[in-house]
C-alpha cells in the first residue's frame, strides 16, 4: 500500500487572558477545514491548537479576576476548548502550556541551549508593553503609548538571560530564500527578510527574574528566574508530539507542514522559531502562513470598543455549520480585510438559505413526492480539481467554485422544470443528475460544514430519499 501522506497543521496557542472571539475562531476554523479536506483525501493527520498560559499580562489577568492564577488559567482554556466544540473543530491534541509535560519539556530546552552556550546573562533595559507581551521600541509608540493596548510601556531593567539569535540569523535569511521555510504570502516573506537584512533582529532576553515576573516556567540552571514567554510558547509545536521523551511519535509528524497565524506573531515564527530549532538541531517547519488581521465593521476589534464577536453570538444566529462557512468566505485567505455582519447575512440568504439549501430541499421533496429510486454515480473527479486552490490556500475560490456549480444546478432544474415532467423515467433522470450534483457539492462542502454537508449526504444515500428538513431558514438583514 502507498504511503499516506502526513499533514501536521497548528494554529497559535492563544493567550488565556482574552476569550475566544472571532479573530481566535477564524484561523481555528481554517485549519480545521484544511485538517477535514486532508482526511478526505486519506492523509494522516495532526491538528494542533491550544493556549498559551504564561508571562505578566495573563498574571495581572488573573490577580484581577480574584482567582488564582492556575485556577484562572484553567477556566479560561476551558473556555477555548468550549469555542472549539461548538464550532466543531476536529483538534487532535490542546496544548495547554501550564500542563506539567509541556513544562519539563521546556525546561530540557532551556537546559540544551545552556549546554550550547547559545544563551548569555546581560543586563536588559527596555520599554515593556504588558499587553503585547514584548518591548517595544520608540518608533512603535504613538504619543508615548502602546497603539494596541493604549497604555504607557513600562520601563524594565534587569539581568536576564539572552538567546543568541544573532548567529543564526545568515543561515536564517538563507533558508528563507530558498523557501526551505516557505513563508507565505509571499509579501510576508520580503518583510521578515527585510528586518534580517535591517539588522533589526538582535540577541533577545528570554527569561525573567522571578521578583518581576513569577508565572512561567522555571529555568533549570538559575532559581533566581523563569522562562519568558517565546521559549514557552513556540516550543508547543514539538512538545505536543513528544519532543524530547517520545521521539518514535515526534518523528512521525515533525517537521510541521504548516503553521497558521496571522502578522501580529509573524517575527517570532519566522525568525525566533526557526533559531530555536537550529540551535536543537532539528529541522524547520515547511511553510508558515501569514493571514491577515481583520477588522468589523471598519474597526480594530477592542474590548474598549466594545465590538468584539464571540463565536457563539455567530452561532445562535447562523448554525455552526454556516458560521464556519461565513468565516471563510469573507475575504481571500491571506488579505487584511473588514468583517461586516451585513455581509454574513446577505452571503447566508445568497449562498445557504437560497443557494445550497434550497437546492435540497427542492430535488428531495420532488423524489420523495415521486417516490423515485436514485442511483447516485458518485464521481469525485471535481473533488480532485478543488485540491489546486487548497494548495494556494484560497478557500475563498474552492467555495467561489462549489457555488457556480450550485448555480448551474439551479439553472438545469429551472429549466427542466421537474415538477411539470409527468414521465416518470425522464422524471427519475432529471432528478437523478440533480441528486449526483448536490452530492459532489455537499462532498465538496464537508470540510466548511462537517454537520450539515454529511446530512445532506445522508438523505441522499439512503435507501429511498426523503425530504431533507429546513437546512438553513432565510433570515432578515
Ligand atoms: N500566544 C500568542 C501566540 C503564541 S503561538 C506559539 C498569541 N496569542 S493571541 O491570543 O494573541 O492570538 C493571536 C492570533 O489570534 C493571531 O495570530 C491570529 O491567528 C488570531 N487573531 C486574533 N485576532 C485576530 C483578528 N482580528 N484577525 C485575524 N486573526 C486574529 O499571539
Amino acid at each position: 500500500m502507498a504511503k499516506k501522506n502526513k499533514a501536521y497543521i497548528t494554529t497559535p496557542i492563544y493567550y488565556v487572558n482574552d476569550e475566544p472571539h472571532i479573530g481566535h475562531a477564524y484561523t481555528t476554523v481554517v485549519g480545521d477545514v484544511l485538517v477535514r479536506y486532508h482526511r478526505q483525501k486519506g492523509d494522516d493527520v495532526f491538528y494542533l491548537t491550544g493556549t498559551d498560559e504564561h508571562g505578566a499580562k495573563i498574571a495581572e489577568s488573573a490577580m484581577k479576576s480574584g482567582l488564582d492564577t492556575q485556577e484562572f488559567c484553567d477556566m479560561t482554556a476551558a473556555k477555548f476548548q468550549d469555542a472549539w466544540k461548538t464550532l466543531n473543530i476536529s483538534n487532535d491534541y490542546f496544548i495547554r502550556t501550564t500542563n506539567k509535560d509541556h513544562k519539563e519539556a521546556v525546561s530540557k530546552i532551556f537546559q540544551t541551549f545552556h549546554e550550547k552556550g547559545l544563551l548569555e546573562e546581560k543586563e536588559y533595559e527596555g520599554m515593556y508593553c504588558v499587553g503585547c507581551e514584548k518591548f517595544l521600541s520608540e518608533r512603535d509608540l504613538v504619543d508615548d503609548k502602546c497603539p494596541d493596548h493604549k497604555r504607557e510601556p513600562e520601563s524594565l531593567k534587569e539581568k536576564n538571560w539572552f538567546f543568541k539569535l544573532e548567529q543564526f540569523l545568515p543561515k536564517i535569511q538563507e533558508l528563507i530564500e530558498k523557501d526551505e521555510i516557505q513563508i507565505l504570502p509571499v509579501t510576508r516573506k520580503n518583510e521578515v527578510l527585510s528586518l534580517i537584512k535591517e539588522g533589526v533582529m538582535k540577541d533577545f532576553s528570554v527569561s525573567r527574574q522571578k521578583t518581576s515576573v513569577a508565572w512561567g516556567v522555571d529555568l533549570p540552571f538559575d532559581d533566581n528566574q523563569v522562562s519568558y514567554v517565546w521559549v514557552d510558547a513556540l516550543s508547543n509545536y514539538i512538545t505536543s508530539i513528544g519532543y524530547p521523551d517520545d521521539m518514535d511519535k515526534f518523528n512521525k509528524w515533525w517537521p510541521a507542514d504548516l503553521h497558521l497565524l496571522a502578522q501580529d506573531i509573524l517575527k517570532f515564527h519566522a525568525i525566533y522559531w526557526p533559531a530555536f530549532l537550529l540551535a536543537l538541531d532539528l529541522p524547520l517547519p515547511k511553510t508558515l502562513f501569514i493571514h491577515g488581521f481583520f477588522t468589523i465593521n471598519g474597526e480594530k476589534m477592542s474590548k474598549t470598543i466594545g465590538n468584539v464577536i464571540k463565536p457563539q453570538e455567530l452561532v445562535d444566529k447562523y448554525g455552526v455549520d454556516a458560521t464556519r462557512y461565513l468565516l471563510l468566505s469573507q475575504f481571500p485567505f491571506g488579505q487584511e480585510s473588514d468583517i461586516r455582519e451585513d455581509h454574513f447575512v446577505e452571503r447566508y440568504n445568497a449562498d445557504l438559505a437560497n443557494g445550497y439549501g434550497n437546492a435540497v430541499a427542492r430535488v428531495t421533496t420532488l423524489i420523495e413526492k415521486n417516490e423515485l429510486k436514485i442511483e447516485l454515480d458518485k464521481k469525485t473527479d471535481w473533488l480532485d480539481s478543488l485540491g489546486k486552490h487548497y494548495s494556494n490556500y484560497r478557500f475563498d475560490l474552492v467555495i467561489k467554485d462549489i457555488m457556480s456549480r450550485l448555480q448551474e444546478l439551479d439553472g438545469y432544474i429551472t429549466e427542466k422544470a421537474p415538477w411539470k415532467i409527468e414521465d416518470q423515467d425522464v422524471l427519475t433522470e432529471v432528478l437523478g443528475k440533480a441528486s449526483n450534483e448536490l452530492w459532489i457539492v455537499s462532498q465538496a462542502l464537508l470540510p466548511f460544514m462537517p454537520n450539515i454537508a454529511q446530512q445532506v449526504l445522508d438523505i441522499l444515500e439512503a435507501e429511498q430519499i426523503k425530504k431533507a428538513p429546513p437546512l438553513f431558514p432565510r433570515l432578515e438583514n
